[in-house]
């Protein structure tokens, strides 16, 4: 008998392959996938296309407010009902969107839809505070991380198979300017949880990686078998 509620938890910085890893592991094991950072990019989203002035209240009404629906069999997030699938991936909500997501009131309205989320079933979920802060008793929690240099060749090589102009120094920046304010933040900020694997993918290819948490899992769920 599986166990009806399994979390797995991937935190990790930006670039770090998260939701590719995760995803993949979500699909081999039939357990639904969360992109945590996805939410957050939609409330950028929605407060960029208000083109009101950086004012959290506002914010923090918006994430209140917001719906956002994850549609895991066709790979795309809709909020609203509007398909938002490339438009949270703009350069324009990726610069804000650590700013957005430092704020108090727009933090407590993602998790809670988090928690409600992953309660219910077995999932996995990818973000920053995955392990430490929305679901601190995951049943397995990973910390991926990459050398800088490594993340930004591959942001390097994603967005330039997609025919994007980008220039390898400016997203090395790009990212380490992120990984800063994630990780200094007040609240919630990026941190390894302490039962949490340290899994440092520079020199791993995506299924090496996705194999390695696979069988994290299914050595979790033996145990608990066993107890
Ligand atoms: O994983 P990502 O790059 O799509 O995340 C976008 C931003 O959202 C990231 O810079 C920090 C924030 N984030 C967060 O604060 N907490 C999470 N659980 C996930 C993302």
């Amino acid at each position: 008998m599986f166990k009806e509620n399994f979390v797995v938890a991937i935190d990790g910085p930006a670039g770090a392959g998260k939701s590719t890893i995760a995803k993949l592991v979500a699909r081999k094991l039939v357990f639904a996938y969360i992109d945590t950072g996805a939410m957050y990019r939609s409330v950028t989203w929605k407060f960029l296309r208000t083109k009101a002035e950086f004012n959290e209240n506002f914010i923090g009404e918006l994430a209140n407010k917001i719906r956002i629906d994850f549609r895991t069999e066709e790979n795309k997030v809709f909020v609203d009902g509007t398909d938002v699938t490339e438009a949270i991936r703009t350069t324009a909500v990726t610069n804000l969107v650590s700013r957005i997501s430092a704020i108090n009131t727009v933090r407590i309205a993602m998790v809670a839809e988090q928690r409600r989320m992953g309660e219910s079933g077995r999932v996995v979920l990818d973000g920053r505070d995955i392990g430490t802060v929305v679901f601190p008793n995951a049943d397995v929690k990973i910390f991926l991380t990459a050398t800088v240099e490594e993340r930004a060749l591959r942001r390097y090589k994603e967005m330039t198979e997609k025919g994007m102009a980008v220039s390898l120094k400016q997203l090395q920046e790009a990212i380490l300017n992120r990984d800063k304010q994630d990780s200094e933040r007040e609240i919630s900020p990026l941190r390894q949880a302490k039962d949490a694997v340290f899994l440092d993918t520079s020199n791993m290819c995506i299924d090496e990686t996705t194999d390695f948490i696979i069988n994290l899992v299914r050595g979790k769920e033996h145990d608990l078998r066993r107890s």
